[in-house]
């Protein structure tokens, strides 16, 4: 997976990605990452990127151009022209599933925008997929890139060291993720659940489901719901 950021801060982007897991798929090559200063493609002699708003009204909007010619390297480069996310509260709600679709992809392109936002003829050019990371507004883009491309990757195979972690984690299945313990088998006047240590392996899964349905339904009644619902669908057939 090849990911490049259209950003004014990319600093910010290699900062934020080079540590931990990350870190290492990228030094084992498994993901790539290059962070493009949009800053870098004006034809301005101050390089300048964004302007006053036509219609006035409050802040600045970044300039159509720069962008532009931006994604034009990118797809000048590798010869085709990759799918463009642009992150907005505007957006489809990022989910596991929107996940998993764009983790298919070789490269994927980010688009941060700051400011009041970017000029829309670009946007209508340029932008394949309007995605946000949930209802509230934050000031730039790089924040939910950075959250995107971290759950895309996790995906990719051989970023998680055993194929497995990716599929039995919260979400996966609509359901979230049962109760976890390590040593010491008491601490803060609570021991570790008998079945973890009985060795009886269908106890334990039995347990870890049952764990994993009455959480879903105290914490997250809708995504309950929706399993319930997903369940009673597949009895049917
Ligand atoms: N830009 C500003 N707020 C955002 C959000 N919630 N999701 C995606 N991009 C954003």
């Amino acid at each position: 997976m090849k990911y490049y950021v259209m950003t004014l801060f990319p600093e910010m982007i290699e900062e934020g990605m080079n540590t931990s897991i990350m870190g290492k798929a990228m030094d084992q090559g498994l993901i790539e990452l290059e962070a493009l200063n949009i800053r870098d493609f004006t034809l301005d002699k101050h390089n300048k990127v964004d302007d006053y708003p036509y219609g006035g009204g409050a802040g600045m909007v970044m300039e159509a151009e720069p962008v532009y010619r931006c994604y034009e390297e990118i797809c000048s480069r590798i010869g085709k022209r990759p799918r463009v996310i642009y992150l907005t509260p505007q957006g489809q709600v990022f989910s596991q599933e929107k996940a998993k679709d764009l983790s298919q992809e070789e490269e994927l392109v980010f688009l941060c925008g700051h400011y009041e936002g970017i000029d829309e003829r670009v946007l209508e050019e340029i932008v394949t997929d309007y995605m946000s990371i949930g209802d509230y507004v934050l000031t730039g883009g790089e924040l939910p890139a950075m959250v995107m491309m971290d759950a895309i990757a996790r995906l990719v195979p051989g970023v998680l060291n055993n194929d497995q972690s990716a599929e039995t984690e919260s979400f996966s299945d609509g359901l979230l993720e049962y109760p976890q313990y390590t040593r010491p088998v008491s601490i803060l006047g609570r021991q570790v659940p008998e079945v973890l240590m009985s060795g009886h392996h269908q106890n334990i899964e039995q347990w870890r489901q049952a764990q994993s349905e009455a959480r879903t339904r105290e914490r997250r009644p809708d995504l309950y719901e929706k399993w319930l619902n997903n369940k009673n669908l597949q009895n049917k057939r």
